[in-house]
């Protein structure tokens, strides 16, 4: 990513050479039996973009969507199988770049560094971070343990800085960088089933928001994104109730259903040069929950 004072000249120049087999782009797609056009981003064209937690779920739906972009995605996870999906369905939309996957577990920091630096001699200096890979197991603040502590912060928030300091070097260098941090409304809305989830997820905010003002000398960016309920199918196997769902799209202003997609639509504006403005801010996807 360039620096403000060349952008335009970027722009232009992606746009003039995008080849001709450039994929349609996002800006028609099916969202569970409802077409929705999306905007295109020039910007994120070849861009490098790196993802945790990006087999499943949200994570997988951002793989696919930076993929649709034409963006060059690499992802971390711990579940192969699943990222092999994923990347099938990238690649049954003939995506400019096909995903790369590194089998990761984000507890091993270690690991996580090795990563992002195969990653980055395989796409060239990382200009897009979404810190996604998170765990919102059930438990009670009774059953917790020191041993469970150490899990759910790790699982769930120390990964996120350490990849930040990991590729914030080359944003530098670069000239520039956006890094989304993917929060939840849960300690908001004083969920109180998975205190060592929340409690992470509430810190996603403050690493956002110091590291924004840390990198911003260097126009890197940092934003959270939070999803409100995002109907995943974990989420639909693992949590659903009719309950539950009845109580959200009560909250909801939207009574419906939000999807991975439509999600991620809010990180590929904050990814491409659109969002360049934008740093150090929550923005909310949760159809008016909060
Ligand atoms: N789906 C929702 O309704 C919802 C609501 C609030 C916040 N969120 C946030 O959105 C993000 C994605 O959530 P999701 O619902 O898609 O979750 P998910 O469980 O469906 O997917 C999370 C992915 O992260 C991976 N992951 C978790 N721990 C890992 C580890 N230690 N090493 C490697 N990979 C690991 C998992 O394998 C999985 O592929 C998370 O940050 C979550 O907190 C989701």
């Amino acid at each position: 990513m360039a620096s403000a004072a060349v952008l335009a000249g970027t722009v232009s120049e992606m746009t003039e050479s995008a080849p001709a087999t450039q994929p349609k782009g996002n800006d028609q797609q099916t969202i569970y039996g409802t077409e929705v056009q999306y905007a295109s981003y020039p910007s994120l064209v070849d861009r490098s973009v790196f993802i945790t937690g990006g087999a499943d779920g949200i994570g997988s739906g951002l793989v696919e969507q930076f993929a649709l972009q034409g963006a060059k995605v690499g992802f971390a996870d711990r579940q192969t199988d699943k990222a092999a999906s994923t990347i099938e369905r990238c690649v049954a939309s003939n995506p400019r770049h096909t995903p790369e996957f590194y089998d990761v577990d984000l507890q091993d920091i270690e690991a996580l560094r090795a990563a992002l630096t195969q990653a980055e001699a395989s796409l060239g200096e990382i200009e897009v971070l979404v810190n996604n890979a998170a765990s919102d197991d059930r438990h009670t603040w009774q059953e917790m343990t020191v041993d469970y502590w150490n899990d759910r912060l790790n699982t769930n928030l120390r990964h996120y800085f350490f990849a930040i300091q990991a590729v914030a070097p080359g944003m530098i260098r670069s000239g520039g960088g956006s890094i989304i941090n993917i929060g939840s409304s849960s300690y908001m809305m004083q969920e109180d089933f998975f205190p060592g989830y929340a409690i992470a997820k509430s810190g996603v905010e403050g690493i956002t928001r110091t590291m924004a003002r840390t990198l911003g000398v260097d126009n890197v960016r940092v934003n959270t994104v939070l999803p409100g309920w995002v109907a995943t199918e974990r989420q639909l196997s693992k949590w659903w109730s009719p309950e539950g769902e009845e109580g959200t799209l009560r909250d909801q202003a939207l009574k419906r259903r939000i999807y991975p997609p439509e999600f991620a639509q809010m990180v590929l504006f904050l990814a491409a040069d659109d969002g360049g403005a934008c740093t150090a801010q929550e923005f909310l996807v949760d159809g008016g929950r909060r």
